[in-house]
Parts: C-alpha cells; structure tokens; sequence
C-alpha cells in the first residue's frame, strides 16, 4: 500500500498578530497619549458614546472606534437589510467542521466585511458551552467541549486579528443559557468552572491573544461577571495576560465603583453608562483611584493604536500586510458543506446519482424559505439567500424532475412582511409634513442612535409610516400584526385593523428585535394588490440609553389546512423516486433572550416525515437546526443529513452535498440526546435567582457515559461518503501519530479524534476526554500519515486547595476514534501524554 507521509498538527494556528506588534512601540504613544487627557475626557472613552462606538478624541489624534456583531457576518451600524452583509454558517456549523484552519478562514473573510463596513472591532466569537441543549443561543457557541470549541475560536480569532480586526471573545464567562441571563447567579464549583467553561477563554487567549473580551451579563458564584475581580482581573489579567479591551455586555455593566474596580475598562452602550460622568464624581469623592481610571484607558488606547485609530502608532497589521482578499460567499458555501453532518444512511442512499437525472420531491417550508441562521444580535442580512429549492433548481441536470411541496408549515407566527409586499417608509414632523422618504427591502425599520435617513433630526420626527402595497400569493385570510412597542395604527386594504398603543419592556432583545404580535385580519385575493400602512404615532424609542426608531409590519398568509399539506406532500413523494424532507425549528424557536422548552420540531414536522417515509422508501431528511432536535422517525427514513444554520449559500452547499459534488464534512460538536428527557443536563431555569451547575464536570460526552441511555448520535460522530481503515496508533513526546487508509472508491475527508482515559477511573472525574484531532484527506486506496498534538490539559486537574493544574497521574488509555463512543484503536500510555 502507498504510504504518503503527511503530518498535520491539530493545534489551532498559533502566529499572533498581537504577538507581531512592535514591543514597546504602541505603550510608548499610548503613555503619551494618556497623559494628555485630563480625568472628564478619560472616562468619557471608557463609555459608548451611542449603541456602538467610543468617541473620537481629536485633541490626542483618536478615532472613533466602531464595534459590529458577529459572530456569522459584520451587521455594521445599521441593522437593517438595506445595508446587506455576508453571511456564513452559524458557530455550531463552523465547529462540526472540525477544522481550525477553516475557521481562521471565516475570521478573515470577516475582517473583510468588517474592514468594508468601517467597523474595527467584531463581538465574537461566542465560546460559551452547550451545557444544555436547552441553551436558547445554542447555535451560536461552538461544541460542549472546551478542547474543541478553544481550538474553532483560536482558528476564529487569529483569521480576524491577522487581518487588522480585533476580536472580542464572548461572553465571559458562565453564560451557558439565556433565563434571567441579566440576573442570574451561576453557582459554578471551581474545576469544573477551569476545566470546562474558562478553558476556551484561557486557550484563545494564550494561542490567539485576543484583543477584546465581553463580558457577560450573568454572575458567577456570587458576584456578577462585570464586577468580577477575581476572574476579570486575577484570572484573565494577571494569571493568563490578557492585554486587550474588556468591554461590559450591552447593558451589562451597573455599577460605577464595581464595575471599574472589578476590571471593566468599557461600559457599553451609551450615551447614559455607569462610566462617563459617573464615573469621573466617584474619582472626584474619593470611591475610586484616578489610577484605576487610567489603567482602563491604557487599554483602550491600546487596542486603538493595535487597530491604527491612534496617531503616531503603527497599526498591528498594516493594510499592505493583510491576508489575501477571500470570495465571501465561496467561502460560505465550503464552510457549509464541510459542517453538514450525515447522521446514518444505512444503504448508502446519499449522494444522488446526478448523472441519472434523478427525480425528486422536495418537501418543507424551509426548503423554500431558507432558514439559515439564529435569531437575535447574531442577526444579519445578507444581499441573496440561496434555499434549498434555489439550491437544487440550479444544480439539478437537464431532464430532472424537481417538485416541491410545503408539507406542514412550522411557523405559527407572524414574520416581517416580505414576499408579495412593496413598502417604503416616510417619516413626519408633527405638523404631518413629510421629511422623508426610504425604500425598505423588508417591512421594518431599525435606525439605531437617533440617525434616521436623509439626515432627519431626530428631534423634529414625529410619526414614521411603513406604507405601500401587498400583492398576495395565496387567496384566504391574512394576518397582519406589529412588532415593536409603541403607538400604532395599522390599516390593510382600506380598514383599520388595530389602533392602539402597547408599554415597552422586556428583555432589550425582544425590544430591539420586536416579537410579532397579531393585530388583525383581512380576506384577501391572490394576485389582488392592496394598500398596506402601518403608522407609528410614537416612534422614538428610549429603552435605557439605546435611542432609536426600531419596529416592523408582520403577516403571516392564510393558514393552510393541514391535512391537505401533508397529503400534497405525500403524493408528490410517492411520484418521486426520491423525498428530501426539509425540517426546521423556527426564530421562535432558537433565538437570543429565551431558552428552548422542548426539543421538539415545531408543528406537524415529525408527522410529515412519518407519512412520507412511509410512502416513499428513499426519503432523506434534511434536518435545517442550529441545535439537538428530537427525531422521533428517525430509524424510518432512509438517511438524515444535518445542516444546521448553513448561512446564505446553504441551498448550494446542500445540492452539493446531495449530488455528491462535496462530502459531507461535519462531525457532531455536541452529543444528540434521543429524547430531551435522556439529555444529562436539562435545567436552565434559576431558583431563587440562582442556578447550580450541579452537575460538576458532567457535561455532555462527558456525562454520558455514565448514563443509562445511550444518545441517539454521540459527540463526535458523521459519516462521509468513503470508508477508512484506522491501520495504526503510537504516541511518543506528547504527540500521536496515526495511520489510516481511504478504503472506498471516492477521495474522502476523515476527522480523527483521539480521547484519553484513566485506566484507573477516578471518582468525580470522567473517564474519557477529547485530547485532540484532526482532519486527513486521502485518495481512494491511500494511506496517510497524521500527527497530533496532545492537549496537556486533557491529563491535568484543577486544585482547588493550591488554586493549581496538577497532573493527573497515569496509565491512561489512548484511543483514536471516529466518535466518543467509537474507539478504533487503543494504546497505553504509561505517564500522562507519554507511552
Ligand atoms: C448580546 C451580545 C451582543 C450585544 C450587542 C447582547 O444582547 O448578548 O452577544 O454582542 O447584545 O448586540
């Protein structure tokens, strides 16, 4: 057999841009800097001076330094979809692909967007864990292992920062759930506190050395995390040596003295924050030391001179030395299609054989209404969405047949007006004059910071109208409704459905982003144009310090008979020689401010797969979800193949992947529970304000194990379209090297994942951990050679009592193996990390 010699490391990249900037250059013009800003300006640059940025200091040469969400795309300021951005696979997408290198890939393609946008700062990557499949921001951390989601955030970071961007790490730390997420105490025991949830943080920072870090909104174990000296200061500052920007979560940050004191340097957003002014009285009375002020500002000014906003300091990265330009959207499509997890398919149904002019039947309402990522901040809008339908219209060959039928409608909610409907909005001075006029792509407004279009005053604004026209597909009862809060009068084909006026409140998510509420219906006829207008008496909002005019019209189309949908579905199964079923979970489903209930598919999804499969024996389910949901069908259908949120090229990553053009790459971040009820942990609701991660080190694989139940897909696992044969394992100085050979007839991907396990199991430890992988590609019949790191953290514990890692003493078990649950081969090693 050919053996080709070809070592990769499974070390995430390891260059640092932050490493690579002149030492003691930027501190020099930083003190400089300083000592020119007396106290009042100071502490104006440790606050937003709007929703996202910090003020321009002319005086010492500054700019203004402009922060984005992240992590999928740059939003920019504007939050809307008139200012489109790209967008890439969601974070637990980028994790299944296992692959450090291309998630330095989707940081630099970023950095460009970010670079295109004039933002300086992106607020990602989230490297929370999912303790819980509950976890409503799921799909927007990477795995509920900390090895594995260190190494996709330290790909993540470097690509951002080796491109002139800073990073900002988030959100540190505990913020594993979204219930009571302003309040809540989590009681977190102290190794599991090391060994699972600060380990990504610590990892990024010492392989990456981020330049920003947020922190969250939860407490700690007592103390909220913006007032979190030990773990601001102590651990992240003096133990790891951070050097960057720790910046409040929005909103987060709510005392003045604490805040500063326990190592916050930037409170956002403003302009009203518990820094400024506030700030510069408690230096004035004494509560604080102007030198903590300082210390704060000397790190803002660091990251402006690292970014080049500061004069007189080279930027970290020169815009001449910036990494090659990258085609956005290809990049998407990859990520995509190498995060697709191909969960079983016993028979080998998958790929299609295109060649063969297959015929298929697609079925769901995201395969027409693409659903490609998670709501909330992580929100952006790109300029095309390719669905599923798009994706294999375009791919399929001549003499194809395609059909496509909705099947079961998962949503139940009013969404944001867009197909069938032309709208622009027009804002008003209290006299009803017009001011001005703005095309909108969907049936919202988001104009954030008191900016409004044409450069209106916001002060001279009084109404803001979403007027035009509605031209519908179908004929029956529409629902029209609201979202925002405020004072509205909403009028549909000549008749005022609603005119009232609601209270603000709620989570500032809810408020920003607006729950869609049912205000109305009208009968309308397909192809029949009405007027639509939805005027808001009361448009600028005062949520706290965020100024801005933010809401939207919603509908829903008539509500289809269900049966009727599910039986369309099935014939066109039937008169199919294959069924990809599309399910979906929806925004009100997986989103920011709230955790799940279930993990259920919303609607009649499992009933539809049920009936299909049983009338088509070639079905394959596409299942279109950021996090574990529970597949009650799944041994009846033929193959199920999980995209997850796959961003704005899914539709063309999946006909790639189902025509067999791209394997599917992605193995399982994160354990797949049969049943919520199996999952080892199911609780994210406080008591009392508090919430015991009672179960200690117990998460995910980890917990497992020494369950009952098996899970429906263990961590780790996904099948690809060849077979391997693991032919060897040795580990010497740390490092393993394994062999293993392409044993089908297609080139192939393999992700090899190595565990060790005490051969003595430890009481409250558990037994096998990930200690490190890689990704190999081989041709058919080759044999390759990898070589992988071993992770020294895997082999060590947290001692409380000598706040220390020490390590874990030996013999453990080496396994490489294709999931946690599928070791191939096995070695000893006698000390930890050696043979
Ligand atoms: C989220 C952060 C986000 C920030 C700004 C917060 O609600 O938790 O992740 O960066 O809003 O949008």
């Amino acid at each position: 057999m050919p053996l080709t010699p070809r070592v990769t490391e499974s070390r995430a990249p390891s260059t640092s841009p932050g490493g690579a900037e002149p030492p003691g250059d930027h501190d020099l013009v930083v003190e400089a800097a300083l000592a020119r800003l007396d106290l009042d300006t100071k502490v104006r640059l440790l606050a937003g001076q709007d929703l996202w940025t910090l003020p321009a200091l002319p005086e010492i040469g500054l700019d203004s330094l402009v922060m984005s969400d992240g992590p999928v795309g740059v939003r920019g300021a504007a939050w809307s979809a008139d200012d489109p951005s790209l967008c890439l696979p969601s974070p637990t997408a980028l994790a299944a692909t296992w692959d450090p290198a291309l998630a330095r890939r989707a940081g630099r393609v970023l950095a460009q967007e970010a670079h295109r946008k004039g933002a300086h700062m992106l607020l990602a990557p989230t490297v929370n864990l999912h303790r819980s499949p509950l976890g409503g921001r799921h799909f927007e951390a990477y795995s509920e292992d900390p090895l594995l989601t260190g190494r996709i955030g330290t790909g993540y970071v470097t690509g951002v920062q080796e491109s002139g961007i800073a990073a900002t790490v988030k959100h540190f730390v505990a913020n594993d759930a979204e219930t009571e997420r302003f309040t809540v105490d989590n009681r977190v025991p102290a190794r599991a506190l090391r060994e699972l949830y600060l380990a990504p943080f610590e990892a990024i920072v010492r392989d990456a050395r981020p330049w920003a870090l947020m922190s969250a909104y939860n407490g700690v174990n007592g103390a909220t995390m913006t007032e979190h000296r030990a773990l601001q200061t102590g651990v992240l500052r003096e133990e790891w040596g951070f050097d960057g920007v720790v910046v409040s979560d929005w909103l987060a940050a709510r005392d003045t003295v604490g805040a500063i004191e326990g190592g916050l340097d930037v409170a956002m957003p403003g302009p009203a924050t518990v820094f400024g002014p506030a700030l510069a009285a408690a230096v004035r009375d004494g509560r604080v030391a102007e030198s903590t002020v300082d210390t704060a500002v000397r790190h803002i000014l660091l990251l402006a001179a690292r970014l080049g906003l500061l004069r007189g300091a080279a930027p970290a990265v020169p815009s001449g030395r910036r990494p090659a330009p990258l085609d956005g959207p290809a990049v998407a499509r990859e990520i995509a299609a190498r995060s697709f997890v191909l969960l079983r398919d016993p028979a080998g149904t998958l790929p299609l054989d295109a060649s063969a002019a297959p015929s298929i039947a697609l079925i769901g309402r995201a395969a027409r209404d693409a659903r490609f990522l998670g709501g909330g901040s992580a929100t952006v809008y790109p300029a095309r969405v390719v669905s599923p339908l798009d994706g294999l219209t375009g791919a399929l060959p001549e003499g194809s047949r395609l059909t496509y039928a909705m099947g079961a409608d998962p949503n139940d909610q009013l969404e944001v007006a867009a197909a069938g409907f032309t709208l622009r909005a027009v804002l008003r001075d209290a006299q009803g004059a017009a001011l001005a006029e703005q095309p909108l792509a969907l049936g919202r407004v988001r104009w954030m910071d008191a900016a409004l279009p044409d450069g209106v005053g916001y002060d001279s604004l009084a109404t803001v109208e979403i007027t035009g026209t509605f031209t519908p597909r179908d004929t029956g009862t529409h629902h029209f409704g609201t979202a925002g809060t405020g004072d509205f009068r909403l009028t549909v084909d000549g008749t005022v459905l609603y005119d009232g006026a609601d209270p603000e409140g709620g989570d500032p998510m809810e408020v920003l982003t607006g729950r869609p509420i049912p205000r109305g219906t009208a009968a309308l006829e397909a192809g029949r144009t009405v007027e639509v207008s939805l005027l808001h008496r009361a448009p600028k909002l005062a949520y706290g310090p965020i100024r801005g005019v933010t809401f939207g019209l919603t509908h829903r189309d008539p509500e289809r008979d269900g049966d009727r949908l599910i039986e369309e579905a099935v014939a066109a199964a039937r008169a199919a020689d294959t069924a990809v079923v599309v399910v979906a979970t929806t925004e009100r489903v997986e989103s920011e401010g709230f955790d799940r209930t279930d993990l259920r598919l919303p609607g009649r999804q499992d009933e539809l797969v049920s009936r299909v499969a049983a009338a088509n024996a070639r079905t394959v389910v596409v299942v279109n979800a950021g996090a574990p949901v529970e597949m009650p069908w799944r041994e009846d259908v033929a193959a199920i193949l999980l995209t997850w949120f796959p961003g704005q090229e899914g539709g063309a990553a999946l006909a790639d992947v189902l025509l067999g053009r791209e394997e599917p790459g992605g193995r399982l971040p994160t354990t797949w529970p049969a049943r919520l009820a199996d999952a080892p942990v199911t609780r994210v609701t406080p008591e009392d304000g508090v919430l015991p991660y009672d179960e200690d080190l117990f998460v995910g694989y980890r917990a497992w194990e020494r369950h009952t139940t098996a899970p429906a897909y263990p961590f780790g696992h996904g099948l690809g379209y060849t077979t391997w044969e693991y032919v060897s394992l040795e580990a010497a100085d740390g490092r393993a090297r394994v062999r293993l050979r392409n044993t089908g007839t297609r080139p192939g991907r393999e992700t090899v994942q190595l565990y060790a396990e005490p051969v003595t199991p430890a009481e409250g430890r558990p037994a096998r951990q990930l200690a490190g992988f890689t990704t190999v590609t081989a041709a058919p019949g080759e044999t390759v050679e990898t070589e992988i790191a071993l992770a020294d953290r895997t082999f060590q514990v947290w001692d409380e009592a000598a706040t220390a890692w020490t390590v874990a003493p030996g013999p453990y078990l080496l396994h490489a193996a294709r999931d946690a649950n599928a070791p191939v081969l096995t070695i000893r090693l006698s000390t930890p990390g050696r043979p």
